[in-house]
C-alpha cells in the first residue's frame, strides 16, 4: 500500500503494479461479459431451435465454432441399449474417417460404446468422481485410448493420436439433475490450448437442459400421436355402430308395408347414416382439429340426393363450398344441421313433381362461417315458425345451433333459403 517513507522508485513501482492488476481485471470483466453474451445468445437459438435441427448437429457445430483446431464428437445416451452413439462430428477429415473404416469398420457416427465399459475403465473408486460421466469437463490424461475406454487396443489409438497430429483432449457427459443425456469429446490439434474452459463447460451445462427439454418435448409429441390415434380407432369403431344401425332400419323398413311409417324408418337410417359420415371423416382426417367441412359437405349431399331424389333431371343440386377447416366439436352438430335442411328441400320443396334446383355453399367470412341451404321451390309455410315447430327435423337444426353459439336465419324471398352463420372458437 502507499506508505508514507516510501522512495519514490518504491511508489512508481507500487503504482505500475497497481495499473496492472487494474487492466487484468478490465481484461476478466471483458471476457466475462463477452462469455455471457456468448451463453445468453446460444440459449436463445436453443428456444427457438426449428424442429429439422437435430440437437446433437446443433451442439458440435457450437462447439467447433467456438474452438479453433479441433475436432468435436458429440454423443446421444442410448437408454434402452444403455450405450454411447456418436450423433454429430464436427471437423473430421477423409483421413480421420478412412481411418475409422479400416479399425472399427464403420464411419465415426457408428461408434457405439456400452455405457457400461467407462465405469469399468474406472474401476477405482477415486477416479469414477472423475469420469466424464460427471458432468465436468474432463482432460482425457491417456488420450483416445481413454475416449473409447480402454475398448481399442493402445497401440492402435496411439497411431491415429499420431496421424491425425491430435493434442489435448477433453470430454465430458451431458448431465442434468443426475441423469445422463450424452457425452461430448473435444480433440485439439498438437500445440493448441482450451483457453476458454469455463465458457465450454457453461455451454455444455446449457446443452445438457437443453438435450433433456427436446426428448420431454418429443414424449410428449409422441404421447400426443398416440392419443390422437387412439381417438381415430374410437372414430372408426362409432362408425361402423352407426352404420351398422343404418342397415339395420334398413332391413327393418323393408317389412313395413305402411308408407308414411316406411319413410319415418329411412329418415331415421339417414340420420344414422349422416352422422356415421362424419366420424369416417374424423378418422380420416390427418388434422383432428381441423376437418375440411367442404369436402364433408359435397359427399353428404350427394349421397342424400341419391337416395331421395328419384329423377336428377327434375331437382338438380348445386353445391357450391369451400375448403373450410373445422374444429372436431363443431363438425358434428354441424354435419346433422346439413342433413337435416338438405332432406328438408328434397322432401318438402318440390311436391307433385316440381321441377327446380338446390344450392349449397359454404364459405368463410372475416371470422365468420356461412352455411346456407337454398331451393327454388314452393317456399317455407306461411304459418309456420321455424324456431319453434312440433317436428323434429327444425327443432333439432335450432338446438343444435345453440350448441354452437351460431344463429340460424330464414329468408322466403325467394323459395327457401336457411342460413347458418356461426364462428369457430379457439
Ligand atoms: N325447404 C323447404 N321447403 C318447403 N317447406 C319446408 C322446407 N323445409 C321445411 N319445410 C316445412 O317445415 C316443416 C318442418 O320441417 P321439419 O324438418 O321440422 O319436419 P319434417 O321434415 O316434416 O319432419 P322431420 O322431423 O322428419 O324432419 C316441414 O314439414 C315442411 O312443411
Ligand atoms: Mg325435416
Amino acid at each position: 500500500m502507499l506508505d508514507e517513507g516510501k522512495s519514490r522508485e518504491e511508489l512508481v513501482d507500487e503504482l505500475k503494479e497497481l495499473k496492472a492488476i487494474l487492466k487484468s481485471n478490465q481484461e476478466s470483466t471483458k471476457k466475462i461479459i463477452e462469455n455471457e453474451r456468448i451463453l445468453s445468445k446460444t440459449a436463445l437459438e436453443l428456444v427457438d431451435l426449428p424442429p429439422h435441427v437435430d440437437i446433437y448437429d446443433f451442439i458440435a457445430k457450437k462447439l467447433g465454432d467456438l474452438i479453433e483446431n479441433s475436432l468435436i464428437a458429440v454423443s446421444m445416451y442410448d437408454e434402452p441399449s444403455d450405450s454411447i452413439l456418436v450423433r454429430s462430428v464436427i471437423g473430421e477429415n477423409q483421413r480421420l474417417i478412412e481411418l475409422s473404416q479400416k479399425i472399427m469398420g464403420g464411419g465415426l457416427t457408428d461408434i457405439k460404446l456400452p455405457l457400461r465399459s467407462f465405469y469399468e475403465f474406472y474401476d477405482d473408486k477415486e477416479h469414477q468422481k472423475n469420469t466424464i460421466l460427471s458432468g465436468k469437463l474432463l482432460k482425457m490424461e491417456d488420450g483416445l485410448y481413454q475416449v473409447f475406454a480402454g475398448r481399442l487396443p493402445q497401440k492402435i489409438t496411439r497411431m491415429v493420436e499420431l496421424t491425425m497430429n491430435m493434442g489435448d483432449m477433453y470430454g465430458t457427459g451431458f448431465e442434468s439433475k443426475g441423469k445422463l443425456y450424452g457425452t461430448v469429446y473435444i480433440f485439439l490439434k498438437k500445440g493448441n490450448k482450451l483457453n476458454n474452459n469455463e465458457l465450454v463447460q457453461s455451454l455444455i451445462s446449457l446443452f445438457a437442459v437443453a438435450i433433456q427439454r427436446k426428448q420431454a418435448e418429443n414424449e410428449i409429441k409422441k404421447a400426443l400421436k398416440e392419443k390422437e390415434l387412439l381417438l381415430k380407432e374410437i372414430h372408426h369403431r362409432v362408425k361402423n355402430n352407426l352404420m351398422i344401425i343404418s342397415s339395420l332400419l334398413n332391413l327393418q323398413s323393408a317389412h313395413i308395408k305402411d308408407e308414411g311409417a316406411r319413410n319415418v324408418f329411412r329418415e331415421s337410417q339417414n340420420r344414422a347414416k349422416s352422422m356415421a359420415m362424419i366420424h369416417e371423416r374424423l378418422y380420416r382426417s390427418t388434422d383432428l382439429k381441423n376437418i375440411d367441412f367442404g369436402e364433408y359437405i359435397r359427399s353428404l349431399t350427394t349421397d342424400l340426393y341419391r337416395t331421395l331424389v328419384a329423377d336428377p333431371d327434375r331437382i338438380r343440386l348445386d353445391i357450391d363450398v369451400e375448403d373450410v377447416k373445422i374444429d372436431i366439436n363443431t363438425v358434428v352438430p354441424l354435419g346433422l344441421i346439413v342433413n337435416e335442411l338438405v332432406t328438408n328441400c328434397m322432401k318438402h320443396a318440390f311436391p307433385d313433381g316440381e321441377t327446380g334446383y338446390i344450392k349449397l355453399e359454404l364459405y368463410q367470412k372475416s371470422q365468420k362461417i356461412v352455411l346456407k341451404v337454398i331451393d327454388n321451390g314452393i317456399g317455407f309455410p306461411e304459418d309456420l315458425d321455424y324456431k319453434k315447430t312440433s317436428s323434429l327435423g327444425l327443432q333439432l337444426v335450432n338446438n343444435l345451433t345453440k350448441q354452437i353459439d351460431g344463429e340460424f336465419e330464414l329468408d322466403r324471398n325467394q323459395g327457401t333459403s336457411f342460413a347458418l352463420i356461426f364462428e369457430e372458437k379457439e
